[in-house]
C-alpha cells in the first residue's frame, strides 16, 4: 500500500461518517416550529388584510440617532418619483421652500458617491422614500427594543 492511498482511504472514511451524522440529525423526528411574521397561518393561506392608514400630517418627528434620514411627517399618498418629475422636490428643492415651508433638503444631497460637489440633488439622493418613510397607524409586526441614542435622550 502507497502513503497516497492509505491518505485516500482515511479520507473517504472519514467524508462517509460525516454523510452518516448528517442524515442521522436530518431524521431527528422533533418538529422545528417556525414562526414568520405572517404567525401561524398555513403557507396555503393568508392572513387578512389589516388595515392602515398614514398618518395625519405633522410637525418634524424627533430623531432617533443622529445619521437617521429624517421620517417624514406628512402623508406621501400619490406623491410620485419618476425619471422626469419628483414630486419631493416640488416642496423641499431650496427654490421651494420658502413657499411651501418645508426643511430644505441637506446639503449632504449635493454630493455624488465620487465626493462630487453638484448643483441639484445627486443621483444616489433622488429616490427620497429610499431612506425618508412616512409612518403609519400599522401595529409592530415584532417586539422591538430600540432605544433612541444615548446623545439625543
Ligand atoms: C406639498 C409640499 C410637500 C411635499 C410635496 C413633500 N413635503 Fe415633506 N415636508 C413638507 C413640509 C411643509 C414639511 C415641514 C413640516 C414642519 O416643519 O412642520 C415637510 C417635512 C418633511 C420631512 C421632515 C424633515 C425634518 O427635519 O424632520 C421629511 C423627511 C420630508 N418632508 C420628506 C418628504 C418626502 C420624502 C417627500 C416626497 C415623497 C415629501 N416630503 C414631499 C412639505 C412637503
Ligand atoms: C440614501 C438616503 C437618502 C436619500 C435617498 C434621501 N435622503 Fe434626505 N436625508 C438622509 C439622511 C441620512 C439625512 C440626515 C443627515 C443629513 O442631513 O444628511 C437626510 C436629511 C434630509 C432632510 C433634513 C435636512 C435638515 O436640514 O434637517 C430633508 C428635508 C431631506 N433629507 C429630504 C430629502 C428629499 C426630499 C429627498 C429626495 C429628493 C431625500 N432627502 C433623499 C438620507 C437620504
Amino acid at each position: 500500500m502507497t502513503m497516497k492511498f492509505i491518505i485516500k482511504a482515511a479520507l473517504a472514511v472519514a467524508v462517509f461518517a460525516m454523510g452518516v451524522h448528517q442524515f442521522a440529525q436530518a431524521a431527528d423526528p422533533t418538529p422545528v416550529k417556525l414562526q414568520g411574521l405572517r404567525g401561524g397561518t398555513p403557507l396555503n393561506q393568508d392572513n387578512l388584510p389589516e388595515g392602515s392608514r398614514q398618518e395625519r400630517d405633522g410637525a418634524p418627528k424627533d430623531r432617533d440617532f443622529v445619521q437617521q434620514p429624517p421620517l417624514v411627517p406628512h402623508t406621501t399618498a400619490g406623491y410620485q418619483i419618476t425619471k422626469n418629475f419628483n414630486k419631493c422636490m416640488d416642496c423641499h428643492a431650496w427654490q421651494k421652500t420658502k413657499e411651501s415651508g418645508a426643511t430644505k433638503v441637506s446639503v449632504t444631497h449635493f454630493r455624488t458617491r465620487e465626493g462630487v460637489e453638484v448643483d441639484n440633488i445627486a443621483p444616489r439622493r433622488y429616490f427620497c422614500t429610499q431612506c425618508h418613510v412616512p409612518q403609519t397607524d400599522a401595529k409592530p409586526l415584532v417586539e422591538n427594543t430600540f432605544q433612541r441614542a444615548r446623545g439625543l435622550q
